[in-house]
């Protein structure tokens, strides 16, 4: 239900104001990658660097979104396009607060990446694509998913019965089974830190 009676307030401490305090910009680093591929582990790695050097950062992730304020969506298309476009939403508040937001989600569909790029504003958005091959995730298998998935006990499971559609033009492309953590967080730091500049 749409409201007509909602009108925009402008605040005197801004984003800008803020980003002027903390000395840099602030954005969103988007991880997308199968389960498994090893974005939240670059992705933790790559804000302990940025909050060591003195940035204000902040990461969402799986526990405090799908066990928070996405308790109950689940996989399904459409549940999966909520989840990202209530996360978009989350992360613009944190770009406005002055946070480099990292988010690291499977986020599988283009047009689902897509749709957190409007929300969030290209400008705010630097996208990195964590390549590991199914195969790989699904030797790793962490968590036990794929081999439930293999035996039909989880539906709509990312690479087995639901499809990832690989970004085409990533900013930052890892791939994980060619390089070393090190050299990946080396890759997104080099990214961004041109983007912290005020
Ligand atoms: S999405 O597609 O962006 O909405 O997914 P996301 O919020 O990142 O949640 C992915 C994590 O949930 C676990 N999980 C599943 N992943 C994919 N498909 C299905 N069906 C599924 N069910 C549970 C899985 O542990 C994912 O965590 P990561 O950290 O990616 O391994």
């Amino acid at each position: 239900m749409s409201n007509n009676n909602i009108i925009e307030h402008d605040y005197f401490v801004c984003k800008s104001k803020r980003n002027q305090k903390n000395k840099h910009n602030s954005f969103v680093i988007w991880f997308t990658g199968l389960s498994g591929s090893g974005k939240s582990t670059i992705a933790n790695k790559v804000e302990e660097y940025l909050f060591d050097n003195g940035i204000q950062t902040y990461t969402l992730d799986g526990d405090n979104i799908r066990m928070g304020i996405n308790k109950g969506l689940g996989f399904n298309e459409e549940d999966r396009n909520e989840n990202l476009r209530r996360i978009a939403e989350i992360a613009k508040l944190f770009v406005d607060a002055g946070m480099v937001t990292i988010a690291a989600f499977v986020s599988p569909l283009e047009k689902d990446r897509e749709l957190v790029k409007d929300i969030i504003g290209a400008d705010n958005f630097v996208e990195v694509f964590v390549h590991t091959s199914l195969k790989e995730c699904e030797n790793r298998d962490v968590k036990g998913l794929y081999k439930k998935a293999r035996a039909g006990e989880i539906k709509n499971f990312t690479g087995i019965n639901a499809p990832y559609e690989k970004p085409t033009t990533p900013d930052v492309l890892i791939e994980t089974e060619k390089e070393n953590i090190e050299a990946a967080i080396e890759k997104v730091v080099t990214f961004v830190k041109h983007k912290l500049e005020l």
